[in-house]
């Protein structure tokens, strides 16, 4: 059972024809979930967390604008269709978000005239001396934060991440003395499953707003949007009726307080693409330690480093190639193939080893890992040189490829033998 709208038989038929491990992404999910969130005035994709050319084009279609948050990220904005460059009177396709600028990225905002959301003072110097003189957002840290573990904190005086509060005058100074002005105010703290912290984070916007006057144009409520990964949980979605609520109220405050109409943006990533993606590995071994179970696949965290990175939890589930009923089921730990202890899909935050209910598998079956699309893919690596695996989407009812699977030459390409 994969408890999911696709049938087993889609996962079959893509593992037969394009291998495994592979990652699936459902089309119609990622338009469903868009089309959610459209109730914001713009939907800015955060598209690191599901880089692939076809899902920010599709992105695109649907009625995106698109976060960057490096050189890269610009240059697959660009290729996915989206256009640099600031319009009056209309929202950036493409904004610059990051807490610096570094030199490939200094060389394309220049280039291709991006607007930066700025997360550090320095940014906005490094700027004026590269002779780049637009408008600005500033990304505010406003002191305190929050996220889905210690690693993806999102604010306060131990994240990196944004201009400190008290320094936003500061900032507008330094920006009006290069002769720019900041225009938007964006806060990425990502409480949206925490109504109360998130009423905080609002009030804290307002409060930021104030130095601003006339000038502010743009509030951005960042992403963070969370989906429910536990299976369990699945009936139970964030109540984004309520969640737009309190940014609209918000908005509705610091409009008075600016005398005009304020835009607002939010920019999701997980929310978009998570639930749409599976990664889809072969079981290669089944074996017992001890008293233990493990079903070993063929995709590690050099596919998905969620669970090893932050103990995070994703559905699994078993699909039997030849078709038998799965009516057993047994304790399982789901590790990968790589040389590394934890290489494990089954375990918490701090590293524990747990074990999973699963149906009673046998080398061959498919073993699928669900809400995946969201970090997944964007974060794997060639560690072990194994080879980034190949991307499908199923678009309707059809599987296309979005990405080949890596060759072993493509993975050495730019390696060089120096003559010893
Ligand atoms: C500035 C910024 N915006 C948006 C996002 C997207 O977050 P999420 O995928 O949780 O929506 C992130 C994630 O790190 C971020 O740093």
């Amino acid at each position: 059972m994969n408890n999911t709208n696709i049938p087993e038989s889609v996962f079959v038929k893509a593992a037969a024809e394009y291998g495994t491990p592979l990652w699936i992404y459902d089309r119609a999910t990622i338009e469903q979930r868009i089309k959610e969130v459209q109730v914001f005035d713009h939907v800015r994709f955060a598209q690191k967390a599901c880089p692939n050319l076809s899902v920010v084009a599709l992105a695109r279609k649907c009625g995106c604008v698109v976060d960057a948050v490096s050189a890269g990220e610009i240059v697959r904005a660009l290729k996915a269709g989206f256009k640099g460059g600031i319009e009056k009177g209309k929202t950036p396709e493409i904004v610059y978000t990051a807490d610096i600028l570094d030199r490939d990225a200094l060389e394309l905002v220049k280039q291709y005239n991006i607007p930066v959301n700025v997360g550090s003072p320095d940014m906005i110097q490094q700027l004026a001396d590269a002779g780049v003189k637009n408008e600005l957002t500033i990304r505010v840290n406003p002191g305190f934060g929050h996220g889905h573990s210690r690693k993806t904190n999102t604010g306060g005086d131990l994240s990196k991440h944004g201009v400190w509060h008290e320094q936003i005058k500061d900032c507008i100074k330094l920006a009006q003395q290069n002769g720019m002005w900041i225009t938007g105010l964006h806060m990425h703290i990502g409480s949206g499953t925490d109504f109360e912290h998130l009423a905080q984070v609002c009030d804290a916007i307002i409060d930021a707003a104030r130095p601003f006057g006339s000038h502010l144009r743009t509030i951005s409520a960042g992403g963070g949007l969370p989906i429910e990964y536990h299976e369990e949980n699945k009936g139970t979605r964030i109540d984004l009726k309520k969640y737009y609520e309190l940014w609209n109220n918000a908005r509705n405050r610091i409009k008075e307080t600016v005398g005009h109409d304020v835009a607002l943006e939010v920019e999701p990533g997980r929310y978009l693409v998570a639930e749409s993606g599976f990664l889809v590995a072969e079981i290669r071994a089944v074996k017992k330690q001890g008293n233990n179970t493990f079903y070993l696949v063929d995709a590690g965290f050099t596919d998905l480093v969620r669970p090893s990175f932050y103990g995070s939890y994703h559905q699994i589930s078993v699909i039997a190639r030849d078709g038998r009923p799965l009516t057993e089921t047994v304790d399982a730990v789901v590790g990968g193939p790589l040389c590394e202890s934890g290489d494990v899909f089954t375990q918490e935050e701090g590293g524990f080893v747990v074990t999973r209910k699963l149906p009673k598998a046998q080398v061959g079956d498919l073993l699928v890992l669900h809400d995946a699309g969201a970090y997944g893919a964007a974060m794997s690596s060639n560690y072990n040189s194994r080879r980034y695996a190949a991307e499908v989407m199923l678009s309707n009812g059809e599987l296309k490829v979005v990405r080949e699977r890596q060759t072993f030459e493509q993975m050495m390409q730019n390696d060089r033998v120096i003559d010893f």
